[in-house]
């Protein structure tokens, strides 16, 4: 992605692509598909594959290490919280993060997951999508709307999601600018940890002060439905809502700014299925689950198995971490044809880039109304949308993340 000023020697975004590890991987995929049809579930030898020798001979204390690739491996694995546990999150994420519901097991976490998730009722939604999302998207759109051309990620599906929760936590408008920044360095810790640390200080910090102003005013946002939240005589502390809150950017914005890139990146790249859209919109719900089925933005998540135990008839060990590869699931031959192509005339069918079971994506409904309202403006408003032919192609790019770094525009 290009700096918006060339002088700007610090530029938070291009940290973020790098973090993501876009230029590293343009497709793994077909490395997804030559894994499935060996096992459902591969050990990597993570030694050898670092190129160490005696790796046969190293210590127990190493632990092993599973993928599991095909859909029926993955759901069995996200559907028990029992014997795969989430709280291998706690060493590095934890650090950045705090104590959040990610990192929780049960029954902490299910209490966690029912005061925090008083915040997102159906009701909620409805007011969020007239009274933040709309608007946002509508701004982001004014800007470019008399130019006949524009990138759209960078003027539209990366900023709006970070917005959209400013909107939603009540944040002064005057902060906006200040706030993005310490996002983007909070999600791209991996790429630069000292200012990704800086970023969960500072953000600790700034919403202190404005929990502390809500605790004494309640207003009707975010940050006081979480301060009143309530369940049978249990309240979230001051601590475990700063921990949500940081959470909210990594989960809330980078992952929706991705779905509703590569959805886009979808029907650009063929337009015949953006014509069919925006012809008929009652296509809209499965347009978006194929998009989120064939390029899901995050495609791996982590567990550790708490028992020696069998997934999809591969032996997994006590103490192995298993990583879930929601990806490959998602592209697994056994529950798609043409599991590879993007087509939104699919029959809708389960899939899996939400994850699963107790930890399955708390802003679902967040996430699919946002994607659609971000969709239907477009349409409504760009007509004639088409790639910029004389832009360098776009690609979906990442290994972890993926999402187009550009989406270049023509419209009108
Ligand atoms: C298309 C967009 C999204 C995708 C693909 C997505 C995907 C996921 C996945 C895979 C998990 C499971 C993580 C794990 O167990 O390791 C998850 C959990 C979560 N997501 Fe999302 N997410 C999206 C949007 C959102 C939004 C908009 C929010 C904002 C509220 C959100 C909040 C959360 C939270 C709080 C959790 C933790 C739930 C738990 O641990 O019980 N997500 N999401």
């Amino acid at each position: 992605m290009t700096a918006p000023e060339a002088s700007d020697a610090y530029d938070p975004f291009e940290d973020f692509n790098r973090s993501a590890g876009v230029g590293l991987v343009d497709d793994p995929y077909p490395l997804f598909a030559l894994a499935r049809p060996q096992a459902p579930v591969i050990e990597d030898n993570v030694l050898e594959s670092m190129g160490l020798e005696g790796a046969e001979d190293a210590p127990e204390i190493v632990q092993r290490v599973f993928t599991a690739y095909s859909f029926d491996a993955v759901q069995q694995v996200l559907r028990d919280g029992e014997t795969f546990s989430s709280a291998g999150y706690a060493a590095v994420m934890g650090e950045v993060m705090g104590h959040t519901i990610l990192e929780m097991d049960e029954p902490e976490h299910h209490t966690y997951r029912g005061l925090v998730q008083q915040a997102f009722s159906r009701k909620t939604m409805e007011r969020w999508e007239k009274e933040a999302v709309l608007p946002i998207v509508d701004e982001h759109l004014d800007a470019v709307i008399d130019r006949g051309s524009a990138e759209l990620v960078r003027e539209l599906t990366f900023p709006f999601p970070v917005n959209v929760i400013a909107r939603l936590l009540g944040l002064p408008r005057a902060d906006l600018p200040q706030f993005h920044r310490w996002a983007v360095e909070l999600i791209s810790v991996g790429f630069n940890w000292d200012r990704g640390i800086q970023a969960s200080h500072a953000l600790r910090d700034y919403f202190a002060a404005i929990l502390a102003e809500r605790r004494a005013s309640p207003a009707d946002d975010l940050m006081s439905t979480l301060a009143a939240a309530e369940l049978d005589g249990q309240r979230l502390t001051d601590e475990e809502i700063f921990a949500f809150l940081r959470l909210l950017l990594p989960a809330g914005a980078e992952t929706t700014y991705r779905s509703s890139s590569n959805l886009l990146f979808g029907l650009l790249t063929n337009p015949d299925q953006l014509d069919a859209l925006r012809a008929d919109r009652t296509l809209m719900p499965q347009a978006i689950e194929e998009g989120l089925r064939w390029e899901p933005p995050l495609l791996t998540i982590v567990r550790t198995a708490t028992c020696d135990t069998v997934v999809d008839g591969v032996e997994v060990s006590e103490g192995s971490i298993v990583i879930v590869n929601m990806g490959s699931a998602n592209h697994d031959e056994k529950h798609w044809d043409r599991s590879e192509e993007f087509d939104i005339h699919r029959k809708p069918k389960q899939h899996l880039a939400f994850a699963f079971g107790p930890h399955m994506c708390l802003g679902i409904h967040l996430a699919r109304m946002e994607t659609r309202v971000v969709l239907d403006r477009i349409l409504d408003r760009l007509p004639n949308l088409r790639l910029d032919p004389s832009a360098e192609p776009p690609k979906i790019e990442g290994m972890t993340f993926r999402a187009p770094a550009a989406l270049p525009v023509l419209f009108g």
